[in-house]
């Protein structure tokens, strides 16, 4: 079987460009939103905004129609749907749904194409077991309360009705990956930044960033979460009084536990992390591959990872509210709360 990730893979320039979306030069075709990796790119509406007018091929004659979107989304050669130009259209065409995005209004509804539907079909089918065998007991409930359509692909729209209600979460649409920073921020304001696309059907187990299937399948029961959507939002804040290099540590402690977090459930590892909720391939492994690492939480901030491989080691807390309380107690008393952040008890 081939490697089974939901992570990213590596970028798709050699050289990073900075900014990191780039326009070309007049005459070298449309815009292009360079995709590097998780949680790396920063594209915020507000940026997406100024994509947008750059985009946009104005006719003044013909005002209307003849705004037409060019390439939002350029791929790397060695992503799947690089060769398939129909993909490649579908992306730009969903990522137009976060250039036109504007924070707070609903989201609108993205059509998929019934392969689109077979695809997200295909993964919740083979994942579900799975939960039932590897992720952690209090997540196998939360995600029965909080059942997904597994015959079509969600709608923000409708599950920000749910998330709402439950925490007062709300995903709103990104083209992309986001920076690790404007993440974390977002999450502060009670805000996830979602893609809408799919992974292409040639690979349904492997996506090289950030999908549908990872936002929904891995995160969304757990935003719904009382005590995960309070410790989600004080990650924002946390990051948001954080200098460059507190926040690195909080993106590290982010990754290895609402990413990548294991607990320990009757002797065993189950998973915690919405990386593996959403990963057939490395949910399946978490007993055998991983080097599993002792709980603390110091040493998870000094713990660099890389997005683009499969995880070489986890760490496991000793339990699932042990993983909660140390995460809200470590947020809390490290040394941007100087500076003000707080974590919201809900529960
Ligand atoms: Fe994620």
């Amino acid at each position: 079987m081939e490697a089974q990730r939901s992570q990213p893979s590596p970028k798709v320039e050699s050289a990073i460009p900075s900014p990191p979306w780039v326009l070309p030069p007049a005459g070298m075709g449309g815009p292009f939103l360079v995709l590097e990796h998780w949680h790396e790119i920063i594209i915020r509406p507000r940026i997406f905004h100024l994509i947008r007018c750059a985009a946009l091929d104005f006719r003044p004659a013909n005002r209307g129609p003849a705004l037409r979107i060019r390439e939002l989304v350029r791929l790397n050669p060695d992503h799947p749907g690089f060769h398939d130009p129909t993909y490649r259209e579908r992306r730009n065409v969903i990522a137009g749904i976060a250039l036109d995005y504007r924070t707070g209004d609903p989201v609108p509804r993205a059509h998929y194409t019934e392969e689109e539907h077979g695809v997200w079909r295909q993964i919740s089918q083979l994942l579900e077991p799975l939960h039932q065998r590897f992720v952690c007991r209090p997540l196998v409930e939360q995600i029965k309360g909080f059942p997904l359509d597994r015959e079509q692909v969600p709608q923000l729209v409708d599950l920000n009705s749910r998330l709402s209600a439950a925490t007062g979460f709300r995903m709103e649409p990104v083209g992309g990956l986001v920076a690790a920073r404007s993440f974390l921020e977002a999450l502060g304001r009670g805000v996830f930044l979602s893609t809408q696309y799919i992974r292409h059907h040639s690979r349904p187990l492997y996506t090289p960033e950030p999908d549908i299937v990872h936002e929904l399948i891995g995160h969304t029961a757990t935003l719904a979460h009382p005590r995960i959507a309070a410790v989600s939002r004080a990650f924002g804040r946390a990051v948001e009084l954080a200098d460059d290099e507190q926040a690195e540590r909080i993106e590290r402690v982010y990754w290895y536990t609402l990413e990548f977090g294991l607990v320990e459930e009757n002797g065993q590892a189950r998973a915690f992390g919405a990386g593996l909720l959403s990963s057939a391939g490395e949910l399946a492994q978490i007993n055998e591959d991983p080097a599993l690492l002792e709980w603390d939480l110091d040493a998870i901030a000094e713990t660099p990872y890389d997005p683009t491989r499969m995880q070489p080691h986890l760490f496991v807390a000793p339990s699932f509210d042990r993983m909660l309380d140390d995460l809200e107690a470590w947020l809390l008393t490290e040394q941007w709360m100087g500076r003000g952040a707080g974590v919201a008890k809900t529960a």
